[in-house]
């Protein structure tokens, strides 16, 4: 990962919070959230973020390790959070977290966790740089580390990683 003379921001400065409300349109014949739906969802989450940490239009690159660990049903709360973890030059990876709420009890649980790849685009489409991570605490350069391994496996696979 390289830095570069743009300002570093905290992964908190990126951080974004959105609610859903579960309804039988977003549902499958059991009456959960349909994973589609929250992945569009996950996808929307993670690209506000990258967007807030570079301030320019970013593109789904990649996305990774995509969980559904609870079902989310109608009528119940989806709450996402979304926060860029890890910086390249021109591409970043943000963490997705969901989790369910329900209303009538209060009770909530994680649903689904991920990370996605965005690249940020200059207004004739090319790739532009991004502002370097400001990480301060143990518990964001563990998310960082965790990125940079999904980050390295990916470039692995375009057979991009520089020795
Ligand atoms: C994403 C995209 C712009 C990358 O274009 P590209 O020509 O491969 O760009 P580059 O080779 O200059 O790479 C730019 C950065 O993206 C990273 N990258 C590109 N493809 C990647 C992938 N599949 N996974 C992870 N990182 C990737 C590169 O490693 C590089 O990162 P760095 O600058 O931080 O080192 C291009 O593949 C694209 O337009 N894809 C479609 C995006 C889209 O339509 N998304 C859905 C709607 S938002």
């Amino acid at each position: 990962m390289s830095t570069n003379n743009l300002k570093p921001k905290s992964p908190s400065e990126s951080e974004i919070v959105m609610t859903e409300l579960v309804l039988p349109n977003d549902a499958n014949i059991l009456g959960n959230a349909l994973g589609g739906r929250v992945m569009h969802w996950i996808d929307l989450a993670a690209a506000t973020a990258a967007h807030k940490h570079c301030g320019a239009i970013c593109v789904t690159a990649a996305i990774e390790r995509l969980s559904f660990l609870n079902p989310i049903k109608v009528g119940q709360l989806a709450h996402l959070k979304g926060r860029v973890v890890c910086t390249g030059k021109t591409s970043l990876v943000t963490k997705v977290d969901v989790w369910c709420e329900d209303m009538d009890t209060g009770e909530t649980y994680p649903t689904s966790e991920a990370y996605l790849t965005f690249v940020s685009l200059d207004r004739n489409g090319k790739p532009r740089k991004v502002p370097p991570l400001d990480i301060k605490t143990d518990e964001e350069k563990a998310e960082r580390e965790r990125a940079r391994i999904i980050r390295n496996k990916l470039l692995e696979i375009k057979g991009r990683v520089s020795k």
